[in-house]
């Protein structure tokens, strides 16, 4: 096959077309798409967890790839970080890193093997976008969250709007607070093709203290 690219990522289908994409990805994606379009979301979504959080954890990174919020956590020493994934391959080179404390291989369209109230933070790059995951996750990330937990996700600005994020996020609002939206570009300016202009929200939030269960 050729090369992973962002417009195939960006046209896969289902969580299968996902595991073989990035089954190839695994090693080059730091060096190749990271790299050359200036991939700027996992060093925003660090910083900004930075500014909200600074508790011990324990953190979850969802669709954590190659590990590249944690590369770029400057308190990561301080704080159990744990990466899920669906690909074991991108969970492999995350974990050559030495800054994850659990790999955790699985599917965020499906129901998680994580207890209730797990983790104090959520964060995630890059996986609320085209072609990945949609908003129905969103359920499951706040199930496994503590009350109060800290969540900071980057969400496509186009997925967004396609698949309904707005209406997910006003449907979650008993159960989440403190919501705000903060609009970035996702690549730098060494980023030189069609997508140099593509944007993300970033969505910080809360999980209730108390929380109604899902009907
Ligand atoms: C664009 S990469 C982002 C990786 C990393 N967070 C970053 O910003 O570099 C998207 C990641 O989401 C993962 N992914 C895609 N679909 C998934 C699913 N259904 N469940 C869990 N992870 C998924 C992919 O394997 C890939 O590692």
């Amino acid at each position: 096959m050729t090369d992973p690219d962002l417009d195939k990522a960006y046209a896969l289908q289902t969580p299968d077309d996902n595991r073989k994409l990035y089954a190839d990805w695994a090693d080059s994606y730091d060096t190749g798409f990271a790299k050359d379009m200036d991939y700027q979301l996992p060093r925003l979504v660090a910083l900004v967890l930075a500014e909200v959080y600074q508790g011990p954890g324990p953190v979850l990174d969802l669709g954590a790839g190659t590990g590249l919020i944690a590369d770029h956590m400057l308190m990561r020493g301080t704080m159990a970080i744990d990466a899920l994934d669906i690909s074991p391959q991108m969970l492999a080179t995350a974990a050559s890193k030495g800054h994850y404390r659990q790999m955790i291989e699985a599917d965020l369209t499906k129901r998680l093997d994580i207890s209730d109230a797990t983790y104090d933070a959520v964060v995630s790059s890059g996986t609320f976008t085209h072609g990945h995951v949609g908003p129905d996750a969103l359920d499951e990330v706040i199930r496994i969250a503590r009350p109060g937990a800290t969540f900071v996700l980057t969400i496509n600005a186009e997925h967004f709007e396609a698949r309904g994020f707005a209406a997910k996020f006003e449907q979650l609002a008993p159960r989440i607070a403190d919501v705000e939206h903060r609009q970035v570009n996702i690549y730098g300016g060494k980023a030189s093709d069609e997508h140099r202009d593509d944007k993300a929200h970033i969505a910080i939030f809360r999980k209730r203290y108390s929380v109604p269960p899902l009907t």
